[in-house]
């Protein structure tokens, strides 16, 4: 993997991570269900007859979702194989079309969709100021931009290894984390060794939306409600520093 760009990265091929991955998923308490996919539903525009394009789909469920939700036509783009598989499996559907590709490559795609909607990929891909520029291009007048990624607090840390410091009761009160400012590749581990993400500073992210000629709607770095703090009570650690980072943006008609 030490060669490999994490553009073209395919941790979730791999078969001990992918299992690691799937327990969690399939897990009560994950962050993903708990936190960031509730947090994302909110920001929906409308999706009556809109064309959607889901950038690292995984497993297919919120294609399958925006469908329910009227859209006319979803794309599904992953580079796993193996999460292709489980959606064609599992979220299948007429209207719905995955492929097996890179999401840095949508530009080869030669169509234009009234949503982009991508769930904690992004911080997988090593040039987003260019990644910016192709999906501006892919997305049609007046269409919305809407992500969420891991936290730039969160990536910052050469080892991934930012950690809470806790009282004498054990209770978490702060957070330690460092190298904020020097952005590019993390080795971390996460299921297993040297997974590869890009850490980028709030200020990096933001700023290649807006020279990419985004507006940017909302900026989200979003914190539980009552329902999973009473499922979860840990999670109250989202009061001391975000886990996810969550942008909408809007490609503005001229
Ligand atoms: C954390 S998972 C999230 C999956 C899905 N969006 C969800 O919310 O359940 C990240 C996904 O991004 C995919 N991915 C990572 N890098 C990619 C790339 N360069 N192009 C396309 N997909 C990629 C992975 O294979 C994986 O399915």
């Amino acid at each position: 993997m030490e060669n490999l760009s994490a553009q073209k990265q395919n941790v979730f091929d791999n078969e001990e991570f992918f299992k690691g991955y799937m327990e969690l998923r399939n897990g009560e308490i994950n962050l993903n269900a708990l936190l960031e996919q509730p947090a994302m539903e909110k920001l929906l525009p409308d999706l009556n007859n809109k064309s959607v394009l889901d950038l690292g789909c995984g497993y297919g469920h919120n294609c399958m979702e925006f469908i329910n939700k009227g859209a006319k036509n979803a794309v599904g783009i992953d580079i796993s194989e193996k999460m292709l598989e489980i959606a064609k499996k599992e979220n299948g559907h007429e209207k719905i079309k995955y492929l097996n590709m890179s999401m840095t490559d949508i530009d080869t795609l030669n169509e234009k969709f009234d949503l982009i909607y991508s769930s904690l990929a992004f911080h997988y891909i090593e040039d987003f100021e260019n990644f910016a520029k192709k999906m501006y291009s892919a997305l049609n007048d007046g269409g919305t931009l809407l992500f969420s990624q891991e936290h730039p607090i969160s990536t910052a840390t050469f080892d991934g290894n930012g950690h809470y410091n806790r009282d004498e009761n054990g209770k978490r009160v702060s957070y330690t984390m460092s190298n904020y400012n020097q952005m590019g590749k993390r080795h971390i581990r996460w299921l297993i060794d040297d997974v590869i993400k890009y850490h980028r500073t709030f200020g990096a992210i933001i700023t290649a939306l807006a020279k990419a000629g985004f507006i940017i709607d909302t900026v989200c770095e979003p914190l539980p409600e009552k329902w999973a703090i009473e499922k979860y009570p840990d999670i109250v650690k989202e009061y001391i520093k975000p886990c996810f980072l969550i942008v909408k943006a809007t490609k503005v008609a001229f």
